[in-house]
């Protein structure tokens, strides 16, 4: 079948919807229209305390793109809802998450301007679709990966721990075991030490503002068994400062008997015109950051010259080249 070739109108209303698609996720119409079928925009706006035009208008942008169909302010799912809803979490990725990083795209490309922190992304929207990320794509293969586990552990720390989903889900299945959430986002950690109180678990889990590149031992990490990373493994690199973070994670937490890392690679050799979903605003965002990106095949160099020993791969679905290492000491 001949390719279709996207008019400036198509690229244009696919940039405003992406956003909107986002939104819609958030206020619950994506959630409504899957289960309800059907939707009238005043009263979705009025249930959900929404400026009427402005809740219509957030329709229209995802009318434009078949995400649904409209009719006056009767809206339905549309052709493309169904992979839409699937995706959901990759475009407030997108355009929630790291909008402010895009949006300042010609001020982050020029050489003069990057020093010190040059761009801004919001912790708190990253780690709300990161949660759904998590659910959907890495958390089958997490769980695999832990039910295949040879050995029993007290303690877990979950480094890059944002919302700290990963951890209330351990302590949940573990009756007996205490989490350490380490990330270097203060508001992230404010938000998963609340969620934990919340849940009545804030006995369970201590949580420390750390940059888990250059971590320093701490006495409550001396028993730790188990250690998670999930989406931000990429932050270790280029090569020498992985090894050396890598290194580090073995001296800071001695007890450590397996690691579980799950990350989403470069890919190599897709097309451009050919991407999937995600791929292209990761592997952008990341350059526009200057933040290196490896493929699969350089994580998989460097293990042994850092300490660790892969065990094994469990592959992950979604995003292209996701993968999760399980590691032990080598
Ligand atoms: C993409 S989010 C993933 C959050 C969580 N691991 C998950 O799977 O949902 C990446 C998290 O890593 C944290 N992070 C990034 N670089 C870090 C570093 N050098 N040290 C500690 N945390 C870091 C960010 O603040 C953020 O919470």
């Amino acid at each position: 079948m001949e390719e279709m070739t996207p008019t400036a109108a198509d690229i244009f209303n696919a940039a405003v919807a992406a956003p909107a698609i986002g939104a819609a996720w958030e206020t619950g119409a994506l959630d409504d229209l899957r289960e309800l079928r059907r939707l009238d925009a005043e009263e979705f706006a009025h249930a959900h305390e929404l400026e009427p035009g402005a809740t219509l208008a957030m329709f229209r942008a995802l009318a434009s793109v078949g995400v649904v169909e409209r009719h006056s302010s009767t809206i339905r799912p549309g052709p493309s809802f169904d992979e839409v809803y699937r995706t959901r979490s990759f475009f407030h990725w997108l355009t929630q998450g790291s909008g402010e990083l895009f949006r300042r795209m010609p001020a982050v490309l020029r050489e003069k301007n990057r020093v010190g922190q040059f761009y801004e992304r919001d912790a708190v929207a990253i780690s709300y679709a990161c949660r759904d990320i998590n659910a959907a794509y890495f958390d089958p293969a997490f769980w695999r990966a832990m039910d295949g586990l040879d050995t029993t552990f007290t303690t877990v720390a979950d480094l890059g721990c944002g919302s700290g989903e990963r951890l209330m889900q351990i302590v949940d299945r573990h009756r007996d075991v205490r989490a350490v959430g380490i990330d270097i986002a203060s508001a992230t950690l404010d938000y998963a030490a609340e969620r934990f109180a919340a849940a009545g678990l804030p006995h369970r889990a201590t949580f420390v503002e750390a940059d888990v590149r250059i971590i320093e031992p701490r006495p409550e990490y001396r028993a730790v068994e188990l250690l998670t990373c999930f989406m931000m493994g990429h932050d270790f690199w280029p090569e020498t400062n992985c090894i050396a973070s890598l290194q580090g994670l073995r001296r800071a937490f001695p007890n450590v008997r397996k690691f579980l890392l799950g990350d989403t690679a470069r890919t190599d050799g897709i097309a451009d015109a050919d991407l999937p979903v995600f791929t292209l605003g990761f592997e952008v965002g990341h350059a526009l950051m200057g933040v290196y990106l490896p493929t699969l095949r350089e994580w998989d160099a460097v293990f042994e010259r850092a300490g660790w020993h892969r065990v094994r791969t469990y592959d992950v679905e979604m995003p292209a080249d996701s993968v999760i290492f399980e590691l032990e000491p080598a």
